[in-house]
């Protein structure tokens, strides 16, 4: 275990730490926004995918989110103390703005991942734990769990869309950055892919995080119901 502490310490580790990590969560995020699209098929598709996954076999379910935690932590933990570490080896803001060339995404990854954690603390406690915002419980006619009533009752509620709309806007400026930066940081360098690491990834981020914002904007225009 010791090669992972001398990892974690040093700096270029604990970086190789914070893109693997953040590549999981990325897939993590691709498959749960890509589950959630099933709103727009209509109830029975919905909540046949969530009946599916809260009844995978083997404890599947559980080891799934014990990784996602483990993943989440690592990212959140060693991401802030990166940010400590570069904050304290230049004390003092510079004197000239140097950064112009530095994208306003990547200067802002720890603003960006901030405002994505606390938007995970509430989105959890709104459809997971079911403690915020929540009026159910809400059960269908085959007995199942209702995600799909959930959800559209939750998002009937313009406060509660605008800040998921706001939350995905945030978490793709985050991506963007993060996935374009992540090849680089794992050495991963070809000049014929650079391209597509580059410009094609953070679209991609893009393309996932405006797919999720068009749910909450769908219930408020009645195009889920
Ligand atoms: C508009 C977009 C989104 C919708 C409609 C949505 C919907 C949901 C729903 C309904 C659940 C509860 C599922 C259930 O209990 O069956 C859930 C859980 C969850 N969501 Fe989201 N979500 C969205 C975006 C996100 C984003 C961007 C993230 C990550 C940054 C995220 C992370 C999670 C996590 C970690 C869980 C807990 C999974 C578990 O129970 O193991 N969600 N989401």
């Amino acid at each position: 275990m010791s090669w992972i502490v001398r990892l974690m310490k040093s700096s270029l580790g604990a970086k190789y730490v914070v893109a693997v990590t953040g590549a999981g969560l990325f897939a993590f995020i691709i498959g749960h926004v890509g589950g959630n699209l099933l709103l727009y098929f209509g109830q029975d598709a919905m909540n046949s995918y969530a009946a599916g996954l809260h009844n995978l076999p083997y404890g599947l379910l559980w080891i799934a989110r014990g990784g996602l935690l483990v993943f989440f932590g690592l990212h959140v933990y060693t991401a802030y103390r990166l940010a400590i570490q570069n904050k304290a080896a230049r004390p003092r803001a510079y004197a000239f703005e140097d950064t112009l060339k530095a994208s306003y995404a990547s200067r802002t990854m720890a603003r960006t991942g901030t405002i994505v954690l606390l938007f995970l603390i509430y989105h959890l406690a709104h459809y997971t734990f079911r403690i915020a915002n929540y009026a159910g419980p809400y059960i269908d006619n085959q007995g199942r769990d209702d995600v799909y009533t959930m959800v559209v009752a939750g998002f009937n509620q313009p406060f509660i869309s605008i800040t998921y709309v706001a939350a995905m806007l945030v978490l793709g400026f985050h991506l963007s950055h993060g996935l374009s930066s992540m090849f680089q940081t794992l050495g991963i360098n070809h000049s014929k892919y650079n391209p597509f690491f580059r410009k094609v990834m953070p679209l991609i981020g893009w393309a996932v995080c405006l797919a999720g914002a068009t749910i909450p904007l769908a219930v408020l225009t009645g195009i889920i119901r």
